[in-house]
């Protein structure tokens, strides 16, 4: 009989990557795993790699200021800072009946939004799960689904009569990727973000589009403001809490709001609007740091996601904190550690080594999470070790995050006063501790001061912010207030 090559062990290859090997019987029934010493070991490892130190923080909030800066100057830059015509904030007076349609990253969302007054409201609506195949197919077909979906919400929850014959109800459209605008009611698409594809709608009128969806399918709505959901959120937050200064959106991508003074946003001079007007502006701060990765602490494992993106180069501040890709970044250091040989020896992780396979949200410390979905036996140790590294993950996204509000809390000289910063998005209400790593990464930055800086979870912006924002607009519109923006 020859020897058995049972056991475990591991060579380096001429190239210094590791080959892992592990031979088992049909006899044999244990597996070998990581002691809680190398896994402790590791976790050291990775605490080096993912930690943000307050002062590397204070630079990228450098940083970010001058490019919010230059963003608000000129055309065009990496970081937009769109001029959204959303004037001032709302009274909590606004009333009446809207629609609103909710295109996120997810999923198509359809409401109907009564104000009521008095920062009150009553909001009905349908939810419908967006396939992959609708994220990249032709845009026209997209917004054509969209219409459709309207048309059979109104059909069964606006009674008859609710829509007088020849009349339309006014539609706010959250449309969440980065629209130029030159109006209110028009936005052309810079960039799909998010994963998104759709072919024949990157650089048209995304408003006009959808238009053309309404008609075909018989809508009887009317298109009156294409909105971000980050400029929704901030103003829906203020319609209830009015110390609201910012909104940001923790979801499938990252991104923030604020109001600027239009004085200070020297692109718009030539519109004619009173410098003492103040304007929403839609940041698109996921931009930041794009195509030249010059301030922001990239892993390797950032690259990778970036390079297998469908957009590489792009949103490169976004893929560092949201929901879309944190639980990839998690999938990609377990995988490294499968290929050194120290997870999953003996077992077949085929399953774990797809991409994007992880679920963000899914519950790395539960053994029948990886038992279930990826055939997977582990010991209290290693989840203890993957909880630890989802922690990490979260901690440095938080802490990004946080520079980016630092950044506008400091333009706007908020800091004193201080403010509520609305936020909302999976990643923000699921998450566990995520706020209080934003408020920890404010003081690192701020010192004691940061505690005036407080996030809370916001009102529902896509839906009733837009519905708001529609409101407010026809209101504007009434008054012959810039009637053509
Ligand atoms: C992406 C989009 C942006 C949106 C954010 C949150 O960053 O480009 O428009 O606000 O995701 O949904």
């Amino acid at each position: 009989m020859p020897t058995s090559r049972r056991g475990s062990g591991s060579v380096t290859l001429p190239t210094g990557q590791v080959l892992a090997i592990h031979t088992r019987t049909q006899d044999e029934g244990d597996l070998p795993h990581a002691t809680k010493k190398t896994m402790a070991d590791h976790l050291r490892k990775y605490e080096t790699i993912f930690t943000l130190t307050p002062q590397r923080m204070r630079i990228v909030v450098e940083a970010f200021k001058e490019t919010l800066e230059l963003g608000l100057e000129k055309p065009k830059q990496v970081v937009p800072m769109i001029p959204t015509f959303v004037f001032d904030w709302p009274t909590g007076e606004e009333t009446g009946d809207f629609l609103a349609v909710d295109l996120g990253g997810t999923n198509l969302r359809v409401c109907l939004v009564t104000l009521q007054g008095n920062g009150k409201f009553e909001i009905t609506q349908s939810k419908y799960r967006l396939t992959e195949e609708q994220k990249q197919e032709d845009g026209q077909k997209l917004f054509d689904f969209c219409a459709e979906c309207l048309k059979t919400f109104i059909d069964t929850n606006l009674g008859e009569g609710t829509v007088k014959e020849g009349e339309k109800l006014p539609l706010g459209f959250t449309f969440s990727y980065p629209c130029s605008q030159e109006r209110i009611d028009h936005g052309e698409l810079i960039r799909w973000t998010k994963g998104f594809g759709a072919t024949n709608t990157e650089g048209r009128d995304v408003a006009a589009m959808f238009r053309e969806s309404l008609k075909t399918h018989n809508v009887p709505a009317e298109l009156t403001a294409i909105i971000n959901d980050t400029t929704g959120t901030l103003i829906a937050s203020s319609y209830v809490n009015p110390r609201t200064r910012i909104a940001v959106i923790f979801g499938t991508g990252c991104n923030a709001a604020y109001m600027e003074r239009v004085g200070d946003i020297p692109k718009i001079k030539n519109l004619g609007i009173d410098d003492e007007a103040q304007m929403a502006i839609n940041c698109e701060w996921g931009a930041f740091d794009s195509f030249e990765h010059e301030h922001l602490p990239r892993t390797k494992y950032d690259q990778i996601i970036d390079e297998t993106s469908n957009k590489p180069g792009e949103q490169a501040f976004e893929k560092l904190i949201s929901g879309r890709y944190l639980g990839e970044i998690l999938r990609l250091v377990i995988c490294e550690l499968i290929d050194e040989g120290v997870l999953f020896l003996g077992q077949n992780t085929y399953k774990i080594e797809t991409a994007y396979a992880f679920d963000t949200a899914g519950t790395v410390d539960d053994h029948r999470y990886f038992t279930h979905f990826f055939a997977l036996e582990t010991t209290l140790a290693e989840r203890q070790f993957f909880r630890a590294l989802a922690k990490l993950v979260g901690r440095r996204a938080a802490r990004l995050s946080a520079c980016g509000i630092a950044a506008i809390v400091s333009r706007m000289g908020y800091l004193e006063e201080g403010c509520s910063v609305g936020a909302d998005g999976s990643l923000y209400n699921k998450y566990p501790g995520f706020a209080d790593r934003v408020h920890e990464g404010l003081q690192d930055i701020f010192g004691d001061k940061g505690r005036n800086i407080v996030t809370y979870h916001a009102e529902d912006g896509s839906g009733v912010g837009s519905a708001i924002i529609a409101s407010m607009t026809k209101i504007r519109k009434d008054k012959g207030l810039y009637v053509n923006v």
